[in-house]
């Protein structure tokens, strides 16, 4: 009987724990279900919904996730002699959820990919933001001969970022030969060029053989398992 309460107790702290731990979750945006949400009141002229409606991609240009108008300051009209320029989802729809990344000094060619491989990309100059949908490969590129300073901020607590070419030829340990060399159809000699640019343990070699016939042997042995 006295068990039976402890398990009724047990099964009430479970159930106020598991109430708690589902209003906390609930406190971020939801996470895209698409490369971008661009974000229009026109329901006619979009196809998801996701908080605003999400212009039909086919119609999305680079444009909409630039915001120009920050290398000019505000009027001031206020005692305070302070003004703040808000800029949300109505004045930047591609801003819809995203992080994004402004250009405080000087010119930077930047651009982002989509999953289907187009390329969004575009000029930015003194007092331009651009968003760069979440997880999408991006560049940013100094063309001039001048510095550039940049700010990106992130919608998250801990925004990481990894730079694609060393997460491709910089990793410890090495990516297996035989993973670059079919994705890029170059041949060894080449990956191993590649990895000597951006890899600071290049000398690893017979490490990398030793764990490219382990792989195997293990591939092997799964194999030989499901027969
Ligand atoms: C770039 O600027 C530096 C410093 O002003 C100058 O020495 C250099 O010649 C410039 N290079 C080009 C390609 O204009
Ligand atoms: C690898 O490819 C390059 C470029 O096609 C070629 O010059 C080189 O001879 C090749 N090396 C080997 C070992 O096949």
């Amino acid at each position: 009987m006295e068990k039976k309460i402890i398990n009724r107790a047990i099964l009430a702290i479970f159930t106020v724990i598991a109430i708690l731990s589902f209003t906390t979750t609930h406190a971020a945006d939801p996470s895209p279900l698409q490369d971008f949400c661009v974000g229009v009141d026109d329901p006619f002229s979009a196809v998801f919904v996701n908080g605003k409606f999400c212009k039909n991609p086919k119609k999305v240009t680079v444009n909409d996730f630039l915001y120009k108008g920050f290398d000019i300051a505000s009027e001031i009209d206020n005692p305070q002699g302070v003004e703040a320029t808000l800029v949300n989802v109505d004045k930047f729809p591609g801003l819809n959820t995203l992080g994004a990344f402004a250009v405080i000094k000087g010119t930077l060619y930047a651009g982002f990919v989509t999953t289907e491989y187009k390329l969004y990309d575009t000029i930015l100059n003194e007092g331009d933001i651009i968003v760069f949908p979440q997880g999408l490969i991006h560049f940013q590129l100094n063309l001039c001969n001048s510095t550039a300073l940049a700010i990106a901020a992130f919608g998250s607590q801990n925004p990481g970022r990894i730079n694609v070419v060393d997460g491709l030829f910089g990793t410890t340990p090495k990516i297996l030969d035989k993973v670059l060399t079919k994705a890029y159809q170059v041949n060894k000699t080449i990956i191993e060029e590649l990895r000597s640019q951006f890899s600071n343990n290049y000398d690893h070699v017979s490490i990398d053989s030793a764990r490219s016939l382990l792989l195997e042997t293990l591939s092997q042995k799964s194999k030989d398992l499901e027969a």
